[in-house]
């Protein structure tokens, strides 16, 4: 594929055929990935490939510490408070995303049930869970990661699989370390969950905004 197109292409998918993604195709994807940039070559990243049995009892967990009232503490915290502008393209996402779903603002009960398929990573069978080591600073890596998340998903997008970069999958990272066997000094940043798009969901083909580069770029002479 074209790389124009398959950045121009590739979208977060949030619903997932159940059809498992074959390992050699996953490893395939990361043997590619891994000549992504990052900070002098220290390649920060390590990945853990959740799938199966593990992937079903994490997923499982997700449902149930958000039912209970648990609060999400992950390793990376999340924002609270956003600039004007930025808050206001977050909101249109989830305007968007809603009216995709045909859920109503009031309808508290549907917008719970969007929540579980997200910490369920929308039915993938695959997540992919990003990490950094707790010996390291977290903001470069965190860079690091982001470039070969970004890398990961345009490489799977060109094997015909979705992705969806979730931070939502990382909302209760001791349990996860728990469940799947991870280290303590591992940091998890964020889930990338990975497998076959279903591309008669609507949400998998929502309108995306992005703003023109005349507000984001600065040309200095
Ligand atoms: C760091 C990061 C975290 C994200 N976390 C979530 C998430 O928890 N839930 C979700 O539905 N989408 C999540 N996304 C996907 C974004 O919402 C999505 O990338 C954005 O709306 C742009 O849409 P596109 O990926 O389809 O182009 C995340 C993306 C990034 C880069």
């Amino acid at each position: 594929m074209e790389l124009g197109t398959a950045v121009r292409e590739r979208r977060s998918i949030r619903k997932f055929k159940p059809a498992d993604v074959p390992p050699d195709l996953v490893r395939e994807i990361l043997n590619a990935a891994r000549w992504s940039p990052s900070w002098g070559n220290t390649q920060p990243w390590e990945f853990y490939i959740l799938t199966g049995p593990i992937l079903a009892k994490i997923k499982e967990m997700n449902m149930e510490k958000p039912a209970a009232g648990v609060p999400p503490a992950p390793d990376v915290p999340m924002p609270e408070s956003w600039p004007e502008n930025m808050k206001a393209r977050y909101n249109e996402l989830g305007k968007t995303v809603f009216s995709a779903l045909g859920i109503a603002r009031e309808d508290k009960a549907s917008r719970f049930q969007h929540y579980q398929n997200m910490v369920t990573f929308f039915g993938a069978p695959c997540l992919i869970l990003a990490c950094i080591s707790r010996n390291n600073v977290v903001e470069y890596p965190m860079l690091d990661v982001g470039l070969i998340s970004q890398t990961i998903c345009l490489l799977a997008h060109d094997k015909g699989l979705g992705t969806c970069i979730l931070a939502a999958a990382a909302s209760y990272p001791d349990a996860i370390r728990t469940i799947a066997s991870i280290p303590e000094d591992k940091r998890i940043i964020v889930g990338i969950a990975l497998g076959y798009p279903d591309l008669d969901f609507p949400l998998n083909h929502i309108d995306r905004k992005r703003a023109e580069i005349s507000e984001f770029v600065h040309w200095v002479e």
